[in-house]
């Protein structure tokens, strides 16, 4: 069979095709990721590409204007190739595209710090993961003529009684004999927690202790946040959120799932998430200078999908009756072992899951907020791609999924970007002439909208009357609102000479239905599992709202559109990624890693898809704010 050499740019990365492969397919096998929010279906548009050279056949289709295909520009998911080519993925088809700088990141991270009581420090004891004790072992003799092993576990004990039932493997015992020596008995021993027992997971010369990091990751459907942190001072020393490149296999967990099951299918999805997860850990390494043997440990939440997949663990039976994960307890296993380049000898932890539907991301997330030792009831309602609500106090926990879709991250929707600098986040419209001012992360020139930023948009357009309570826009003449060709009117909310794109930043109809969804997916999981408790929603003494949707969202705004219940506004708790933050206490404290293992045996899983009024609650929370507005009554 004739095959084709392709070269992708800007990556670089060439590869050899058989005729009629997709530029998709191409793309992915040789490691390039291409945004592909459909997961390939040819609806989302969001895969275009630059054909600078070669032969390629397309079918027709809505997503690429007349000018663009005066410009070669294609949807790689529905163009083969037939020839040698030369293709550039658009910026805003890449998925490396959004990266943020550690700075930008971390002092919004600051902003929105949970207030939460369990995020105070030294709520949970200082118990790394792994940690480093410097050793100096007096030399044998003839009086003293125990082994180099014992000699070290004697030590070991001397320094902790915690140290006395400690393990170590066979490479380690291979080269001690030679290491002590050579070191003049001044070691350094890094000790793992691995589940129940202490390992010695590495042994180096002379006094390292002093380096000692680890990372954490919240693995997400959309997004991946991860954090370097100093193991020894408990300092984040950077942060990073990047699209999960898995995205080019589509954006929700179910087609992911599907995925999974066609040849080399896991392989190329795991091979996605590790790739991600080691570029940004090369990122922080390098920046902080800080040399990759002295990474220890890796801990990871994320739903129960992303877990499977980080471990390569065939996810087939999350979606089959009866929905029964392969694991929610995962042991603590080598890094290397699930592709995470750390230290060799590193260890790799995942926070423990509910169910197939709630993941260790909730678990996390219950311990960051407190939810768990709260006397009164709260709810935690995390914005994600799969959102996820927890209810419940000191006595009892229960939690449920929505399938919200990733509209409030930023993807699926015509000009959405994460909340990362140039994210309009703010939006205010004043009435009669629709006028437009927004404010948008980093003082910089939009570039697009984020989550908060839709929802302050939508609850403007519904006071002033530009949309009807099902998101029609209505027809007002206004230079801002105008026909869009594939997804019926749009609305501008800023003009190509005020953007840093060049182009009219819209709200499109299309997008306005994608939002409505989404809100009203985690409205009606969040009412139903309040019914289901035999609650109503003035029985909550706080609701506490994560996701990475944006640092700054407007509680009126969100009640306006009929996201959130409208209750006391003091009773509402932004705490930004609180799955990101439970796991970096997790990394920092053996104690709390205790606590959300408790955590996670104590909650029930609701399913949803089993009580008989969800779908009547999802179909009337369809509306801006819903049919029953006698609820939006304060
Ligand atoms: Fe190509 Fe969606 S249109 S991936």
């Amino acid at each position: 069979m004739e095959k084709f050499k392709v070269k992708f740019y800007p990556d670089n990365k060439a590869i050899e095709v058989k005729n009629d492969t997709t530029i998709l397919s191409a793309a992915i096998s040789c490691g390039v990721y291409i945004n592909s929010v459909c997961g390939g279906d040819g609806v989302c548009g969001k895969c275009k590409v630059i054909v600078r050279n070669g032969t390629v056949i397309t079918q027709p289709n809505g997503a690429i204007s007349l000018e663009e295909k005066r410009q070669h520009i294609y949807l790689a998911c529905l163009t083969t190739i037939h020839s040698d080519a030369e293709i550039e993925v658009l910026p805003e088809s890449r998925l490396d595209f959004e990266k943020l700088s550690t700075q930008e990141f971390y002092t919004k991270s600051e902003e929105i710090e949970p207030a939460a009581p369990s995020l105070k420090e030294g709520v949970f004891a200082h118990s790394p993961l792994a940690t480093k004790e410097y050793l100096e072992l007096p030399p044998p003799s003839l009086e003293d003529n125990i082994s180099d092993l014992e000699r070290l576990y004697r030590q070991l004990g001397r320094l902790h009684k915690d140290y006395t039932a400690t393990q170590m493997g066979l490479a380690n015992i291979k080269q001690l004999g030679e290491l002590l020596r050579d070191s003049d008995w001044k070691v350094t021993a890094t000790l793992g927690k691995r589940n129940e027992t202490t390992e010695i997971v590495l042994l180096e010369s002379g006094n390292t202790s002093a380096k000692n990091f680890g990372m954490c990751f919240d693995i997400g459907t959309t997004t991946i946040s991860g954090q370097l942190v100093d193991l020894k001072n408990k300092k984040v020393l950077g942060t990073k959120a990047v699209y999960n490149k898995q995205a080019s296999f589509g954006s929700d967990v179910i087609t992911r799932i599907i995925y999974a099951n066609e040849e080399d299918g896991l392989e190329k999805l795991h091979n996605a998430v590790t790739d991600t997860m080691n570029e940004m850990i090369k990122e922080l390494i390098t920046e902080h200078k800080i040399d990759l043997n002295n990474v220890t440990c890796v801990l990871c939440t994320g739903n129960t999908t992303m877990v499977h997949l980080l471990l390569s663990v065939d996810p087939t039976f999350i979606r089959r009756e009866p929905y029964v994960p392969t694991a929610n307890f995962v042991p603590t296993i080598r890094a290397a072992e699930a592709g995470i380049n750390i230290n060799p000898r590193g260890l790799l932890s995942c926070v423990p899951g509910v169910s197939s539907y709630v993941g260790g991301d909730t678990t996390s997330g219950i311990l960051s907020c407190g939810l768990y030792k709260e006397e009164e009831l709260g709810i935690l309602i995390d914005i994600g791609t799969n959102g996820e609500i927890a209810l419940g106090n000191k006595d009892f926990l229960v939690a449920c999924a929505a399938s919200a879709g990733p509209a409030f991250e930023g993807s699926g929707v015509t000009c959405g970007v994460r909340a990362s600098r140039g994210a309009i986040q703010k939006v205010k419209i004043s009435s009669g002439d629709f006028k437009v001012t927004y404010n948008t992360i980093g003082d910089a020139k939009p570039r697009g909208i984020c989550g908060s930023g839709y929802i302050d948009l939508i609850a403007g357009m519904l006071s002033v009357g530009l949309i009807d309570k099902s998101g029609k826009l209505k027809a007002e003449s206004s230079k801002r609102v105008r026909d869009s060709s594939e997804n019926g009117r749009e609305f501008v909310v800023a003009f190509k000479d005020e953007t840093e794109t060049g182009s009219d930043i819209v709200i499109t109809e299309a997008d306005i239905e994608n939002l409505k969804r989404a809100k009203a997916a985690i409205y009606s999981a969040t009412a139903i599992l309040v019914k289901h408790m035999n609650l109503d929603f003035s029985a909550i003494n706080k609701i506490f709202i994560a996701g990475g949707f944006g640092t700054s969202v407007d509680i009126d705004s969100a009640v306006k559109i009929g996201l959130l219940p409208n209750l006391e506004r003091s009773k509402f708790v932004f705490i930004g990624n609180s799955a990101l933050a439970g796991t970096r206490q997790m990394l920092l404290s053996y104690e709390a890693t205790r606590k959300a293992d408790e955590i996670a045996r104590k909650i029930t899983y609701f399913e949803l898809s089993v009580d008989p009024g969800y779908m009547d609650e999802y179909m009337a929370a369809l509306f801006f704010p819903h049919t029953d507005i006698k609820r939006w009554a304060m």
